[in-house]
This record gives structure tokens, C-alpha cells and sequence, in this order.
């Protein structure tokens, strides 16, 4: 039973890898894009709130200005992955976000996938 349940879980996260690495922004199920509440909360335990907003542009893009600037682009997840674990300067104005913001593993990428899924019409 346990070793039927792993093998299931390893062919369900290979599936979910291919769905975000072809048409991530328009195909990909709802279900794949974390729990709102959740990454709202984490978001704002990590600060980002402090610059971002879901809305309104502040310091900061908002999120829904950059997830529309990222719909449907291969490796749009890797990349803001990447932007939020290591900072980014100059791809939105002078502002430049910061590095070391203190992330567990993994969450990044959650937060990366958060923020692609807030593309109009995708709304959780
Ligand atoms: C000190 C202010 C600040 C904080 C804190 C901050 N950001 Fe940013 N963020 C910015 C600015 C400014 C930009 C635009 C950078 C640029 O022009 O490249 C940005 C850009 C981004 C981008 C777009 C990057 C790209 O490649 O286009 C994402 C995604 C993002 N932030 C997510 C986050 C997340 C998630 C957190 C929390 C872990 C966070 N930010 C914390 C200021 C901040």
C-alpha cells in the first residue's frame, strides 16, 4: 500500500512538471497554483508585503502587473524563482529588490507559482 501510494505521488509530480514547463499559465488546473490564504500569509511573514502588493503598484510591481508580463512564458517560474531567492534590479524601474530576504527551500518557488497565478480570470 505505501509503496503504491509513492509511486503514485512521483508520477503525479512528474505530470505537474510537465504541465508548468509547457503552457503553465494557460492550461495548468487551478489546483496548481498553492492556497491563496496560505501564500498571502507566508508572503507577508517574509516581508514582501512590505514592497508588494496583490493590486497596486508601491515600491514594488504588483503582482498581478507581473504575473500578466509573465503569462504564458516558458520558464516564467524558474525565472521569478530565481528573482525572488537572489533579487532582481532593473527589469521593472530603479528600484532594485533586494537578495537574502531569508526563504526556506522551496518557497520560492511557491511564491514564484503564487504570483503566476494571479493572471485575470485565474483569480483563486
Ligand atoms: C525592499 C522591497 C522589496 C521586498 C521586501 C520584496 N520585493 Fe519583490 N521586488 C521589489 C522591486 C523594487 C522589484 C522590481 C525589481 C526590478 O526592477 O527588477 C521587485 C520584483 C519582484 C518580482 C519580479 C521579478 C522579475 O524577475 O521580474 C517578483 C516575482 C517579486 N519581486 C516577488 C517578491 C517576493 C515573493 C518577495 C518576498 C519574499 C519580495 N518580492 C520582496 C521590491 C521588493
Amino acid at each position: 500500500m505505501k509503496g503504491f501510494a509513492g509511486v503514485r505521488a512521483g508520477t503525479m509530480m512528474s505530470l505537474w512538471l510537465m504541465a508548468a514547463a509547457t503552457a503553465y499559465a494557460q492550461s495548468a488546473p487551478q489546483s496548481d497554483v498553492p492556497d491563496h490564504r496560505v501564500m498571502e500569509k507566508l508572503a507577508r511573514a517574509r516581508n514582501c508585503m512590505t514592497c508588494h502588493a496583490t493590486d497596486r503598484t508601491l515600491l514594488a510591481p504588483s503582482y498581478r502587473d507581473i504575473a500578466k508580463r509573465y503569462a504564458g512564458q516558458p520558464g516564467a517560474t524558474e525565472e521569478l524563482t530565481r528573482s525572488i531567492s537572489d533579487g532582481s534590479q532593473g527589469k521593472w524601474g530603479k528600484i532594485p529588490m533586494p537578495a537574502g530576504l531569508q526563504l526556506a527551500p522551496g518557497e520560492a518557488n511557491d511564491l514564484a507559482r503564487w504570483i503566476l497565478g494571479m493572471v485575470p480570470g485565474r483569480r483563486p
